[in-house]
């Protein structure tokens, strides 16, 4: 028996990186997928490996930004699977790392805000009262160890994980008594397309190693095996928790 045998489940950001681990790792455990990105071709790829594998998926064009996007990606999974069980909230970018307070263009700065910020608000709005016609829900955020500490060089990625930790605070408060959880999982780096400035030399993987306790890069499937757990009914009585999973990062 998988750990979300049966249950019906929102990935977004599935065409890549931690994304694609994740709607993997759900379709593993036993549940059937919705898997949405902007990214058409990479969305369908993973999809495939899910089916491959023998699992259940649809990938849904679909970008979180949009509200048209959102409330029509929450329908196909209702239309197809007849119920919304569990949501990971995951699509992001991280924008112009490197990039000084000063020296920030607001337009780099709310493009980085719809999708990291926005996005995961327009997700869980919709998602919501598609778990509370059915028998609940829980929703994994993927907000990041910028969520807890400061990310001198990129002030959006901070304000929107910061953000995207808030709301998953409020939501929880809010529907927590309906039977929804929602959680957040801050990584750290984690060896995936969005840190392939880092990965492209022996000295930024080394810095990068330096960060934490643990000494190494995270792997996305470890980031799937923290969503799958917090959305399965393991769970149970955990909620409104931001869950570091970043090596020891962020405590040294
Ligand atoms: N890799 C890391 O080190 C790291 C660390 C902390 C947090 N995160 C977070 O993890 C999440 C996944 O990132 P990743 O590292 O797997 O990167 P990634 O670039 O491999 O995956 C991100 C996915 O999101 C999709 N996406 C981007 N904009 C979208 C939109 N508007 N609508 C729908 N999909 C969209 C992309 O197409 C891509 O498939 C992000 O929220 C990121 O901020 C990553």
């Amino acid at each position: 028996m998988g750990l979300v045998d049966g249950k019906v489940a929102i990935v977004t950001g599935v065409a890549s990186g931690i994304g694609r681990a994740s709607a993997l790792a759900f379709a593993r455990e036993g549940a059937k997928v919705v898997a949405a990105d902007v990214m058409v071709e990479g969305g369908e790829e993973t999809v495939k490996m899910i089916k491959d594998a023998g699992g259940e998926a649809t990938f849904v064009k679909c970008d979180v930004s949009k509200e048209d996007d959102v409330k029509a990606l929450v329908q196909v999974a209702l239309d197809t699977y007849g119920k919304l069980d569990c949501a990971h909230n995951n699509a992001g970018i991280v924008g112009p790392n490197g990039t000084m307070t000063v020296d920030y263009a607001k337009a780099d700065f709310d493009k980085l805000m719809s999708i990291n910020c926005t996005g995961v608000f327009l997700c869980m709005k919709h998602e919501i009262p598609a778990m509370l016609t059915g028998a609940g829900g829980a929703i994994v955020n993927t907000a990041s160890a910028s969520g807890l500490v400061a990310t001198p060089g990129n002030i959006a990625y901070s304000a929107s994980k910061f953000a995207v930790n808030g709301m998953t605070k409020t939501a929880a408060a809010e529907f927590g008594s309906q039977g929804i959880r929602v959680n957040s999982i801050c990584p750290g780096f984690i060896e995936t397309p969005m840190v392939a400035a880092y990965l492209a030399t022996e000295e930024g993987r080394a810095a990068v190693c330096a960060l934490a306790p643990l000494n190494r890069w995270g792997q996305p499937e470890e980031m799937a095996e923290v969503a799958v757990w917090l959305a399965s009914d393991r769970a149970s009585f955990i909620t409104a928790v931001n869950m570091p999973a970043e090596g020891g990062m962020t405590a040294v």
